[in-house]
């Protein structure tokens, strides 16, 4: 979708733009899709170089980059600021951006007309939206017919976590799990490229997986999904909100952030930074002239 032309990564000169037809090749082969969030430039840049398929401009970022309680509060624009900036890193990885909460509940053409902003000014590739209900599954329908890729979500979603009773693992009990199974069957029978499972019991989510056609892309549903998905301020340790207990940790970035940091204030403040190494130097009879008119100035 997106008019951004997606060349070959400087990393990897013979990786292949992500394409949904390739997506549902790797679902068949058993190849596992690798999805992790992002929202700017230099996180965009970083995951599709790290060989992600798809990178999620997710609502998260209304809290893990934001600093919003949850992800409700994040409006249309903050979204497209974060989504149009991670696609000026991406070049390979398929781009998906989360619709936010309020823009695309209402109607049909509320939900295309957020959608095409997100095609059009941010240069998505797909959106995201939360969901299964009847009222979703028709918004999935006209922004599919209106010709924008969709990825539905399932199990845990948290702009209605109030509703789901906070957030906590769904599809518990036989009758929930039927619940998530329909719903994720339903969003494939309205034209979902693939569905993301959020903390749903791991056996659950592998039957549901086998069922499905299109890809199952799991955040705490187990092992057997086709593709996980994570947030990257809690796998790069960044955030400082208690991780999700599926979270995992991959390195603990804001310690070393924050040295970093403390390290440079301590040099400023013992004149150890900047050394001549990081300043710039003048021609010796520059600096005489320059000397000679300034003392002009004092008389
Ligand atoms: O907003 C987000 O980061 C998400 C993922 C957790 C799937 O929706």
């Amino acid at each position: 979708m997106s008019t951004t032309p997606k060349t070959q990564t400087d990393s990897d000169p013979g990786r292949l733009p992500m394409t949904l037809p390739r997506l549902a090749e790797k679902k068949r082969l058993g190849e596992p899709i690798v999805m992790v969030t992002a929202y700017d430039f230099p996180s965009g840049q970083i995951v599709d170089g790290a060989g992600a398929d798809i990178v999620l401009v997710g609502d998260s970022g209304a809290e893990v980059v934001l600093g919003y309680e949850s992800t409700v509060s994040v409006s249309i624009e903050e979204m497209l600021m974060l989504t149009a900036a991670t696609r000026r890193g991406v070049r390979s990885a398929l781009l998906v951006a989360d619709l936010p909460f309020g823009s695309y509940e209402a109607s049909d053409e509320q939900a295309i007309r957020t959608a095409q902003r997100f095609v059009k000014e941010a240069h998505a590739d797909a959106v995201k939206l939360e969901g299964g209900g009847a009222a979703r599954l028709s918004r999935v329908r006209a922004t599919v017919a209106a010709g924008i890729p969709v990825m539905g979500h399932v199990g845990l979603t948290p702009q209605t976590a109030t509703a789901l009773g906070g957030r906590r693992a769904q599809g518990r009990t036989a009758q929930r799990a039927l619940t998530v199974a329909a719903e994720a069957l339903a969003l494939q029978e309205a034209g979902a490229f693939a569905v993301v499972f959020e903390a749903i019991p791991a056996s659950v989510a592998a039957e549901i997986t086998a069922l499905l056609e299109i890809p199952v892309i799991g955040i705490g549903a187990g092992a057997a999904t086709d593709g996980q998905v994570l947030v990257l301020h809690d796998m790069l340790g960044i955030y400082p909100g208690r991780a999700p207990r599926f979270a995992k940790q991959y390195v603990e970035l804001r310690t070393v952030m924050t040295a970093a940091v403390s390290d440079y204030a301590e040099e400023v403040r013992t004149r150890r930074f900047p050394t001549a190494e990081h300043s710039f130097s003048i021609d010796p009879g520059e600096l005489r002239g320059f000397r000679e008119g300034l003392a002009e100035f004092e008389r």
